[in-house]
């Protein structure tokens, strides 16, 4: 069992796939043209089997591949395959541009459940946003995964004067299909160009929502990051991620794995411990693992302030959200 110095149980291990992406989403790309990682310095198939292999013998019960986008890595299928025999919950991130070729995949795996990132219903904006005409693509993906039975939450990074007049849109898709919305407070990153005031926070999603509708709270998972409500006689749900106006630390259970093998105890932490370097010098790594957890910080890697309207986006140390992974 993985614990850090808060007694915090680590069990889930996000791994990224891929810094590359089909789309550029403003928020989570620095810009148009950025360079992406050689695959030479990306975990190798074996090594990313050998590396999350150590890590499910250390107790984690949970793996989520993400990117970038993870369906753009070559060996996504392989990956996916290899990692299907550990006794942990396979999950993934996607933008849902590829989910087509991956199906069968996904099946064979086991793979129960998806996500995927949408922000908006709306063609124009889609481009604008994304920087990339796929809106269709995506939007048939996911009544795609819808008909194959797949749990289906759609992530949308709330921006204001961007797509919060959609709120109750993402709401309506809920009434007849079993569709899982999770809206994200607008996160910094570097040169993702967060402001305070593009954030959208909890308060004002669910007063938006409440405006309109009766819902119920839902109980959530004991590490849920995710706050779940439910309109009355809807199929699906709704669930809002508070990072920046509500945090949800506490409860962690989560560790990261960039493409290039280096580990992230938090989305935010500043540092980095290179397992890849040491897996391929030979050197055991799970006394790396350990102690990456056992440095983690309480809160968001020890670098925001309490109040998220005080934050300096440009003090953060940290990669962009591309090269860390979701
Ligand atoms: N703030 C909040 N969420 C973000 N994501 C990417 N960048 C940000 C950000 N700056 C989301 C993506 C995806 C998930 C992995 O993280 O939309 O759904
Ligand atoms: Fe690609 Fe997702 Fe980043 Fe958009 S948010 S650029 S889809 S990795």
């Amino acid at each position: 069992m993985i614990k850090d110095g808060f007694g915090r149980i680590h069990d889930y291990l996000r791994i990224s796939l891929t810094d590359a992406c089909n789309f550029r989403c403003t928020y989570c790309m620095p810009d148009e043209l950025m360079q992406f990682k050689p695959s030479a310095h990306l975990m190798q198939v074996e090594e990313i089997d050998a590396i999350a292999g150590m890590f499910v013998r250390m107790g984690v019960r949970k793996i989520r591949l993400t990117g970038g986008e993870p369906l753009v890595r070559k060996e996504a299928a392989e990956i996916i395959r290899v990692l299907s025999k550990y006794p942990a919950e396979l999950t993934i991130t996607t933008n849902g541009s590829r989910v087509h070729e991956f199906i069968t995949s996904f099946k064979d795996a086991g793979i129960r459940s998806v996500n995927v990132s949408l922000d908006t219903l709306n063609h124009d904006k889609f481009l604008q946003v994304t920087r990339r005409p796929q809106f269709q693509q995506v939007w048939d993906n996911i009544q795609l995964l819808i008909r194959e039975g797949f749990h289906v939450k759609v992530n949308a990074v709330m921006m204001k004067g961007m797509n919060d007049d959609e709120i109750l849109d993402f709401v309506a898709w809920t009434k007849d299909q079993p569709v899982h919305i999770r809206f994200i407070e607008f996160m910094p990153f570097n040169g993702n160009h967060w402001e305070n005031e593009k954030v959208v926070s909890y308060k004002q999603i669910l007063e938006t929502i409440a405006a309109e509708y009766d819902f119920v709270k839902l109980r959530d998972d004991a590490n849920a990051t995710a706050k779940k409500f439910k309109v009355y006689n809807h199929e699906g749900t709704f669930a809002i991620i508070s990072t920046m106006s509500a945090p949800f630390c506490s409860t962690c259970n989560r560790m990261r794995l960039t493409a290039d093998g280096k580990m992230k105890n938090c989305l935010f932490s500043k540092g980095e411990v290179d397992l890849l370097t040491a897996y391929r010098s030979g050197q055991d790594i799970m006394p790396l693992i350990e102690q990456c957890v056992i440095e983690k910080e309480e809160s968001l890697g020890g670098q925001f302030t309490k109040d998220y309207e005080q934050i300096d986006a440009d003090a953060l140390t940290n990669r962009s959200m591309i090269r860390i992974g979701g």
